[in-house]
């Protein structure tokens, strides 16, 4: 008999858990309780936000192309790539890093652009930085996407002053310096950016600072990052790599809940390790297996970042802000090691699936995350050949997902088949639901385990339906790539792989797949 690992989402109700009892015990149908009774969380757009850091070919020749690229253009932004980012809605942009933000002087990238000095991007290949693309660039980026921006500070060798100068310059709509700079640069009314990020990584690039020097310094830099009139800050503090519980620990005591907005936690997917991350195409299935467990960890590190949160912070007051996630691969053979260009597959396509449905059920705490990176860097929505661009398995899942935006969510309960391998396994199924504005339920489905179909009972409690419509992104192989030759080799299609019963929706899920049901 297949084991299972029982599997509860926070919040549900005695009644829904009284419900439950009947129905845990069956083994050859995943039994799965969506709670419709008494929505009470709401799953923040900004969960499915995005990151463009200066590096490799993400800014420069993804978003900002040379005035001889043919495409459609304004300025030099890429507007067949904003028109791909708006269809998915995209709620928020980081920017300018990453380890690129602590050695990022805005300055730099303000003014006529024939004069802006350049600089070295000492992290990522040692390119020319020539700063075309800076401030006004980005936010005119950010308008063309319809989405907020999210400003990454330079804590680690930039100065408090040049912080606060900054937002003065982004944010004040009165007579100042910065505010005269601003206008003869071209732009008479304030942005009102309201993310920000005071520093990244200050344990590695941003700084190798420990957490409580980094702890007195976040107090510092955001003492001088004011709040003007109408243009309250987010402040978000740089939070800790992976399981360094000792980093979110010191910043909640020594910051406290009520001087930040948010506490940022970077976790990517590995198949391996650091110094044994694997290719992105042409895998086996051992890399696919180990990609999905390093996947998963980010249950488990929000689970223990949270309880920790939760001991300064019990009123869920501060946001975790995971804004830097997913895969990280060797660099396609070729390309500069600097760059990291990576294909992306269908395991990336689980991956998201997989991370999006944990994110959603711990909205509660998770209020904001952003995948990196946008275009041509680590698990991109978009890569680009010249001209050319394609929308990878992973925007694919942005896509189906966008339903989920800023909807209530609706708890689940189930108890999951294992995917194993040799002596190892991992949870098979992930699930999230949320019920929308208009009232509609949607519920978010993968099949991790590429061998095995599984097929699921949803069964609904609060909610009335008739009616299921479904869309699907599945492959042959996890390994499977769109290709500038093939870029639809991997893209949603209808799912009839659904049907109504009663209170209870039947779906019959594929291997290795990514569903979105729709209920009406
Ligand atoms: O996303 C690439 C890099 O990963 C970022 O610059 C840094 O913050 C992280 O280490």
């Amino acid at each position: 008999m297949k084991r299972a690992c029982r599997r509860i989402i926070p919040a549900l109700s005695l009644s829904f858990l009284a419900l439950s009892a009947s129905v845990y015990e069956t083994e050859a149908q995943v039994q799965v309780l969506v709670n419709g009774l008494n929505p009470q969380q709401q799953i923040s757009r900004h969960i499915y936000g995005h990151f463009s850091e200066h590096l490799g070919r993400c800014i420069y020749d993804g978003f900002w192309v040379g005035d001889d690229m043919k495409v459609p253009k304004k300025d030099r932004i890429r507007l067949d790539i904003v028109d791909a980012l708006k269809k998915i809605n995209i709620p928020n942009l980081r920017w300018p890093g990453g380890c690129f933000a602590d050695e990022y002087h805005w300055r730099d990238g303000i003014g006529p652009r024939s004069q802006r000095p350049k600089m070295v991007n000492t992290n990522w290949g040692g390119v020319t930085e020539d700063n075309s693309f800076g401030t006004h660039e980005f936010l005119e980026l950010c308008n063309l996407l319809n989405c907020e921006p999210y400003v990454a500070g330079n804590v680690g060798s930039g100065t408090v002053e040049e912080m606060s100068k900054w937002i003065e310059y982004l944010n004040f709509d009165g007579q100042s310096p910065m505010t005269e700079l601003r206008k003869q640069n071209g732009r008479s009314t304030p942005w009102k950016v309201s993310f920000w990020g005071v520093g990244n990584e200050s344990w590695g690039c941003g700084g190798e600072m420990t957490p409580a020097y980094y702890s007195d310094q976040y107090r510092r830099y955001s003492s001088f990052a004011k709040n003007y009139p109408g243009a309250p800050l987010k402040k978000i503090a740089s939070g800790a790599n992976v399981d360094d519980y000792n980093w979110t620990e010191t910043c909640m005591r020594n910051i406290g809940p009520r001087n930040m907005w948010g506490i940022t936690l970077h976790h990517y997917t590995l198949s391996g390790g650091w110094y044994d991350k694997g290719p992105a195409t042409g895998f086996d299935e051992d890399r696919y297996f180990g990609a999905m467990k390093s996947c998963q960890k980010m249950e488990t590190l929000i689970n223990r970042h949270g309880a920790i949160m939760d001991k300064y912070d019990p009123e869920k007051r501060v946001a975790l802000v995971v804004d830097e996630w997913g895969i990280w691969t060797n660099v396609e053979p070729g390309t500069n090691p600097g760059f990291l260009y990576q294909q992306n597959s269908m395991r990336d396509a689980i991956i998201a699936a997989n991370t999006l449905n944990i994110f959603n059920n711990h909205s509660d705490r998770v209020r904001m995350a952003c995948l990196a990176q946008t275009i041509n860097v680590l698990q991109a929505l978009i890569l680009t050949e010249k001209e050319k661009m394609l929308l990878t398995p992973t925007y694919h899942v942005f896509d189906l997902y966008k339903v989920h935006h800023d909807a209530m969510l609706l708890p689940v309960q189930f108890k999951s088949p294992e995917y194993t391998r040799g002596k190892d396994n991992i949870e098979a199924i992930s699930i999230s639901a949320s019920k929308d504005s208009t009232g509609k339920v949607h519920i978010t489905l993968a099949n991790i385990d590429p061998n095995t179909k599984n097929d699921v009972a949803l069964q609904l409690a609060g909610f009335k339906f008739s009616q299921v419509e479904g869309r699907i992104i599945t492959s042959a192989s996890y390994a499977d790539v769109n290709t500038f030759d093939k870029p639809d080799k991997i893209k949603p299609v209808a799912f009839k792989g659904a049907s109504v019963a009663g209170s209870t929706v039947n779906v019959q899920l594929p291997p290795l797949s990514v569903v979105v049901l729709e209920l009406k």
